[in-house]
C-alpha cells in the first residue's frame, strides 16, 4: 500500500514537476494596475494616432465577393453562417456617407485613416476594371487629403472576388498572379495619394477561420490545406512587394503586412495539456510566421500528417513596416472528450468584452516586444473593444495606450496607433451586434454618435 502510494507521488511529481518549473519560467504578464498614470501615454513626437475600417465591413453594396456570397450560405444542417442570418447589406453606408465619417474623423483629432478597397468592385471579372470604382476610391482619397488625413491602404482585408474563390482562391499558388495583378494596379492608381500599404490583413486568421476552425469562407476544415493557405500567403505577401517596389513611386513606399497576434495561453497553468495545446497554437498562429520574415522559411510540422515548407529569401526583406493588430489573448483549455477537443475559456478575474476575449492589456506591451524582432518600424493597425453598454471602453484605451508606451520607452519602434474602429460595423461573424465604433450607429437611421467612453481617445490626441 504505501509502495504503491509513493510510486505515485514519484509519478506525480514527474509529471507536474517540470510543469511548475514551465510555468514558472513562462510567467503570464499581469500589472498592478493602481497608481498608473493612465491619461498620459508618453509618446513620442510625430506619433499617429488613428482609426482603422474595412471594406466590406463600412462601405455598403458588396454582391461579388466570398463574403457577400457566404452570407446567402448555410452550412449542412441548413443554419446561416453569420449570426441571426444578418447581411453587410449597406453597412454604414460609408460608400456614400465618406465625408460625413471623414468629418467625424478630424472632430477626433486624428491623422491616419487605415482603410481596404473592395477587390470584388475594382476587378468584378479577372482583368476587368471597373473605371467608375476607380474614380470612387480616387475621391475617397482625395477627401481625406483635403482634410488632412492619411490613407494607409490595406489591399486584402478577408474579402476577393467571387470568381477568385471559383479559381480556388489562395488554396492554389499559381492564383497568386491574380491578386499581384490586383495589387499594381491599385498601386499604380493611387500611389501618389497613399502614405503606407498593407498588403494582407492577418493571414493566420484568415487562413485559420476559414480553412480549419469553418466559420470563415471558404468554411473548410483540413490541417493541411490551411499551412498551403498560410505558406501561399506568404509567398502572395512577398510577391506583391517585390512587384509594387519596381514600379513608379515603389521605391520610396512603405509596405507592409498585418500580423495580428492573439498569444495562445494555457488556460490552466498547471495542466500539462492545456500547455502543450497553447505551444501548437503559437506555433501555428504566430510564431511561423514571424519566422518566415526573420528567416525566409515557412514550417510547419503539426503532426506525421502535416507538413508544409515553404522557402523564398526574399521573405525576410519584403517589409518595410509591420501592422499589429492586438485585441487580446486566447487562454486555452484542452477538453479532449468535447467534440471541439478545446475552447477558449475566460478566468474569471478577467474584464471580459462582448467578443469571446477578456481584456488583456499587458498583451499588446507582450506582442510589441516580441514583433520587434522582425527589426522594421510597428503601426499598431487595431486594436479596440466591443462593448455595448460602452462601460469598458474607456479603460481599455486608456490601459491599451499605457502598455503601447511602456514598449515604446523599453526602446519598440512603434509609429503609430489605429483604433478599431471609427464606426459600429459589420462583424465577420456576429454581424452587426458587436459594437466596436468610437461613434456608435443607429443602423435605421444611419445616425452616427460619439460614444462617451470614446471621449478618452479623443481628449488623449488633442492633447497631443
Ligand atoms: C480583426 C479584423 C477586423 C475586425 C476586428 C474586430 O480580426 O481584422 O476586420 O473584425 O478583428
Amino acid at each position: 500500500m504505501t509502495v504503491a502510494l509513493v510510486l505515485l507521488l514519484l509519478i506525480l511529481a514527474a509529471l507536474w514537476g517540470p510543469v511548475i518549473l514551465w510555468r514558472q519560467r513562462f510567467p503570464e504578464l499581469r500589472w498592478d494596475w493602481s497608481g498608473l498614470d493612465l491619461e498620459h501615454p508618453s509618446l513620442p513626437a510625430g506619433f499617429e494616432f488613428g482609426v482603422a475600417t474595412s471594406a466590406h465591413q463600412v462601405e455598403g453594396g458588396a454582391t461579388n465577393s466570398n463574403w457577400s456570397a457566404w452570407e446567402e450560405a448555410t452550412d449542412a444542417r441548413g443554419r446561416p453562417r453569420i449570426k441571426d442570418g444578418q447581411r453587410a447589406g449597406r453597412a454604414c453606408d460609408h460608400w456614400n456617407r465618406f465625408r460625413d465619417d471623414i468629418a467625424l474623423m478630424q472632430h477626433l483629432g486624428i491623422k491616419t485613416h487605415r482603410l481596404s478597397v473592395e477587390w470584388s468592385k475594382v476587378e468584378p471579372r479577372p482583368g476587368e476594371i471597373d473605371k467608375g470604382v476607380l474614380d470612387h476610391y480616387h475621391e475617397v482619397f482625395d477627401a481625406h487629403r483635403a482634410a488632412g488625413i492619411d490613407v494607409a491602404l490595406t489591399l486584402h482585408h478577408f474579402t476577393h472576388p467571387s470568381w477568385f474563390d471559383a479559381l480556388g482562391g489562395f488554396e492554389r499558388r499559381e492564383n497568386v498572379e491574380h491578386f499581384v495583378g490586383f495589387s499594381a494596379r491599385v498601386f499604380d492608381e493611387y500611389q501618389s495619394k497613399v502614405s503606407l500599404w498593407f498588403t494582407i490583413n492577418e493571414p493566420e486568421i484568415f487562413a485559420v477561420l476559414g480553412h480549419l476552425i469553418g466559420v470563415f469562407p471558404p468554411g473548410k476544415s483540413n490541417l493541411q490545406r490551411t499551412g498551403e493557405v498560410l505558406a501561399n500567403l506568404m509567398h502572395a505577401h512577398t510577391e506583391v512587394y517585390e512587384t509594387l517596389k519596381k514600379r513608379t513611386g515603389g521605391a520610396q513606399a512603405r509596405i507592409g503586412i498585418v500580423k495580428n497576434i492573439f498569444q495562445i495561453d494555457p488556460y490552466r497553468r498547471w495542466s500539462p495539456l492545456d500547455w502543450w495545446l497553447a505551444r501548437a497554437g503559437e506555433r501555428l498562429m504566430n510564431e511561423r510566421i514571424l519566422q518566415y520574415f526573420e528567416r525566409g522559411v515557412f514550417e510547419l510540422q503539426l503532426s506525421p500528417l502535416v507538413s508544409v515548407r515553404y522557402e523564398n529569401a526574399a521573405g525576410p526583406k519584403s517589409l518595410d513596416v509591420v501592422g499589429l493588430n492586438y485585441y487580446s489573448h486566447l487562454t486555452l483549455s484542452a477538453e479532449p472528450w468535447s467534440k471541439a477537443r478545446a475552447r477558449v475559456r475566460l478566468r474569471p478575474s478577467e474584464v471580459p468584452t462582448d467578443m469571446i476575449f477578456a481584456a488583456y492589456p499587458e498583451g499588446l506591451y507582450r506582442a510589441l516586444t516580441s514583433i520587434r524582432r522582425l527589426g522594421v518600424p510597428i503601426y499598431v493597425t487595431e486594436n479596440g473593444i466591443a462593448d455595448a453598454k460602452d462601460d469598458r471602453r474607456a479603460d481599455w484605451i486608456r490601459r491599451y495606450l499605457f502598455a503601447m508606451a511602456r514598449a515604446i520607452e523599453e526602446g519598440v519602434d512603434v509609429r503609430g496607433y489605429f483604433y478599431w474602429s471609427l464606426l459600429d460595423n459589420f462583424e465577420w461573424i456576429e454581424g452587426f451586434d458587436q459594437k466596436f465604433g468610437l461613434y456608435e450607429i443607429d443602423f435605421e437611421t444611419q445616425t452616427r454618435r460619439l460614444r462617451e467612453g470614446a471621449e478618452v481617445f479623443r481628449e488623449i490626441v488633442s492633447r497631443r
